[in-house]
């Protein structure tokens, strides 16, 4: 009888023992720093694709950068998804996360690609967007506002409480905004314009299309965003008009990053390959993103801001995802603008 018991217990613990690691080599640790509905979809379409149980986390660029900084001792997620391209390219320089060369390579854009190649591999583009404002049509006319159209609009003192955007450490669109308008209008010149609208800021939110999600339910007038989140509350029957700034404007190319040490990294490389697939990211549309998917076969709406029809700057990633611009610009920024009383 002590017998028969002594070898249940060893085959249940080898048992156990061997779908434990089965279990583990079929999970997936997922950070998306997307749209939510977009990471939802995207953690579903997976699951349902291949089996392997995801676990999602979303946070905005900088924040989930920052959470695989603190974890990188003992590393808890397995792929970072979306977000702004700029702190992917940090994570990449400190040696957060991890190279991989994929075999969907040869259908993506050249910009998705170069941003590999700055990334040393361990980083790729998925999207790209441009970055404007938009603003609640009512809300402008109801507070007797004139129609900005620049960025030096957004200065102008009527605005003063009407404008919202994010805080530039959480949120890689607040990021975009100040890399863009010191790209554009020199570093002196772009600080005292962020001086500037800070006094016309009613509110730093944590992500990046809070500010326009508030414009849309007439919370706020004006949010400073990428054009396809404010294209995004347009198409829901929202009235907001997009705006791509008189004097031109930065963009994102959106990241993708396996993470160094993951624990489950077969799950993290399939991943990757498939979420770089035309099919997966024409699945966009069924959640209104707007962004130009990096796959070339890839389906886009036309509803979705034509870049080639904008003035965009050459944005210099390597220089404002390197890890020591990027903390320079954020110190400059807590410690010169958002102290200043509004
Ligand atoms: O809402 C989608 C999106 O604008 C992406 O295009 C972008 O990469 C991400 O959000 C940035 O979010 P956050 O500013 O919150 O980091």
């Amino acid at each position: 009888m002590k017998r028969t018991i002594a070898i249940t217990t060893t085959a249940f613990a080898l048992l156990g023992a061997l779908s434990g690691t089965a279990l583990a080599a079929d999970k997936l640790n997922y950070y998306c720093s997307a749209q939510p509905d977009w990471c939802d979809l995207m953690a579903k379409g997976f699951e349902e694709a291949t089996g392997i149980q995801v676990n999602m986390t979303r946070k905005s660029s900088g924040e989930t950068m920052a959470q695989i900084k603190a974890e990188s001792s003992n590393p808890k997620g397995d792929i970072w998804w979306g977000g702004t391209g700029d702190p992917h390219l940090q994570a990449a320089e400190e040696g957060l996360t991890e190279p991989y060369v994929s075999p969907m390579r040869g259908e993506l854009h050249d910009w998705a690609l170069s941003q590999a190649a700055s990334g040393n591999d361990a980083t790729i583009g998925i999207y790209s967007g441009a970055l404007g404002y938009g603003y609640n049509e009512e809300v402008l006319q109801a507070n007797n506002l004139p129609e900005p159209a620049c960025w030096k609009d957004l200065l102008k003192p009527e605005y003063k409480g009407h404008v919202q955007m994010a805080n530039p450490n959480s949120s890689g669109t607040a990021y975009t905004t100040l890399a863009t308008i010191v790209q554009l209008f020199g570093e002196d010149e772009g600080f005292e314009f962020m001086k500037a609208l800070h006094k016309n800021i009613n509110q730093y939110t944590k992500s990046g299309s809070a500010p326009i999600k508030a414009a849309a339910r007439g919370e706020s007038t004006i949010g400073i965003v990428f054009m396809h989140d404010a294209v995004a509350q347009a198409a829901a029957g929202f009235p907001i008009k997009v705006v791509a700034p008189c004097e031109g404007t930065g963009y994102e190319i959106g990241g993708m990053s396996i993470i160094k040490g993951a624990r489950n990294p077969d799950s993290a490389q399939k991943f990757y390959d498939w979420a770089l697939t035309a099919d997966v990211q024409s699945r966009s549309l069924e959640v209104d993103a707007f962004q130009v998917m990096s796959n070339k076969a890839a389906k886009s709406s036309p509803l979705a801001p034509d870049l080639d029809s904008l003035t965009l700057i050459d944005y210099d990633f390597e220089k404002y995802g390197s890890s020591d611009e990027r903390k320079r610009l954020l110190k400059k920024w807590d410690d010169e603008v958002s102290v200043l009383p509004q």
